[in-house]
């Protein structure tokens, strides 16, 4: 099938595939899986898998975790699913077109076309509303492949939450209830929500609900949220929070909020009123009900003063005797060692394409988190070859000690010939 594709595609097929020979299987978490044409799971990636960073206690994510569940201490909480799911579950069930660029074998990581590694905790929504969950948190690794710099790193943290309620005049008295109360507990704190009321056609009601109980739901999901923020960010200063229109395939109405925290106003998480549908596969058609996801790694960095996002993966002492049990505290830098900047200039073969992402995976397996950014500085066609050129600027830095200039070269060079093997031609 492959030989039937213009050349454009077969590169990036070839730059997908990680391995100079592919195994025929891989073996993940104690499991052997067979590999296929668009495996693209590498080894570094593969060694985050077993470490969950949001188990450990004082780590700044398992405190952060913490201090969100006991924000709602009437919801149960998971934190142990594997990270390993069908691409039905991590999008179909929850609505995703089939085009999404999500699914993107450049944008995820796939152990073979029916499985991968969620791209986040969303993946499992329908599997606990099945289990019979009406209120529920779960915190968990997820993966996506993406460039590298101090804020993006292809393994982070979520947390999901959600609450469902009887789709019933009771259970609607019952939403009603419960709003007025944390409304009237707000009203007595120091939170000012800037809140656009939401326009209709862009971001409406389901078809299936009854319009009053998705307003009730909607006012419930933003009055808990709120209580959360006020928790995690409220301080001697009145806390700002905005409340922004978004779109999600597995909500609508969908919101996004943002805080405005040290002169910046922060996206902080997606949310919305969940999809029917989703609640149908699940088996809970008679509820209606609310969901939400945020990042762990942007919060805590930001409550932490974290700077790097390679230091939550950091095992230096330096890091982790830091941190306290259950307590925010900033952090405090303990050197910052000298980087190393390598260029690498090379041809693509004619017509073909490479994607900064195929290419920041290659890096990160050869240097693992030594590699800080990798930026794209040179890219252009060859008017008579047409021939893509390009170059990248790697940087090399070690958190944790000095690297010297010929461990950088050698990594270098092995950057070098990896390229080599997927046929580009090194200028
Ligand atoms: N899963 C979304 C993401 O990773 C975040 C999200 C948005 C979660 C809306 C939700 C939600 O539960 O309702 O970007």
């Amino acid at each position: 099938m492959l030989k039937t594709r213009p050349p454009r595609l077969l590169f990036v097929a070839r730059s997908c595939r990680w391995y100079a020979t592919r195994p025929i299987h891989v073996d993940i978490l104690g499991e052997r899986h067979p590999t296929d044409e668009i495996t693209n799971i590498t080894p570094s990636i593969l060694a985050k898998l077993p470490l969950r960073l949001h188990t450990r206690p004082k780590h700044p994510l398992h405190t952060l975790r913490t201090l969100i569940e006991s924000h709602f201490p009437t919801f149960k909480h998971h934190s142990s699913l594997s990270p390993l799911v069908s691409p039905f579950k991590n999008f179909d069930e929850l609505s995703f077109p089939k085009d999404h660029p999500g699914r993107a074998v450049t944008d995820s990581y796939y152990v073979n076309k029916d499985l991968m590694l969620r791209t986040h905790t969303s993946a499992h929504e329908v599997e606990v509303f099945r289990q019979g969950d009406d209120r529920w948190l779960l915190t968990a690794d997820v993966y996506r492949r993406d460039e590298i710099d101090g804020s993006h790193y292809p393994v982070f943290h979520q947390m999901e939450g959600a609450c469902i309620f009887p789709a019933t005049p009771e259970g609607m008295r019952h939403v009603a209830e419960d709003n007025a109360r944390m409304r009237s507990q707000l009203a007595k704190t120091n939170i000012v929500i800037e809140d656009v009321p939401h326009v209709a056609p862009t971001n409406p009601a389901q078809a299936g609900h009854d319009p009053a109980h998705s307003a009730l739901v909607a006012e419930h999901l933003k009055l808990s949220l709120n209580g959360m923020l006020l928790a995690l960010f409220g301080g001697a200063t009145p806390l700002q929070v905005r409340w922004i229109e978004a779109y999600f395939p597995f909500t609508s109405p969908s919101f996004e909020v943002e805080v405005f925290y040290r002169g910046k106003w922060l996206e902080i998480l997606g949310s919305g009123v969940v999809r029917q549908a989703t609640l149908d596969t699940a088996n809970v058609p008679d509820k209606i009900g609310w969901a939400f996801g945020l990042g762990l790694e942007r919060i805590a960095m930001i409550l932490y003063s974290i700077p790097d996002i390679r230091l939550f993966w950091s095992e230096d002492e330096r890091f982790l005797s830091q941190f306290k049990e259950n307590e925010i505290t900033t952090f405090k830098p303990y050197s910052k060692y000298p980087s190393c900047f390598k260029d690498v200039s090379f041809w693509l073969p004619q017509g073909s394409a490479l994607h900064d992402n195929d290419f920041c995976d290659l890096v990160r397996d050869v240097a693992g988190d030594i590699v800080e950014d990798v930026k794209k500085i040179d890219s252009f066609v060859h008017p008579k070859t047409n021939r893509a050129s390009l170059c990248y600027r790697i940087n090399y830095r070690s958190m944790d000690r000095s690297l010297s200039n010929e461990e950088a070269n050698e990594m270098q060079a092995q950057v070098v010939s990896r390229l080599t093997e997927l046929g580009v031609e090194i200028r």
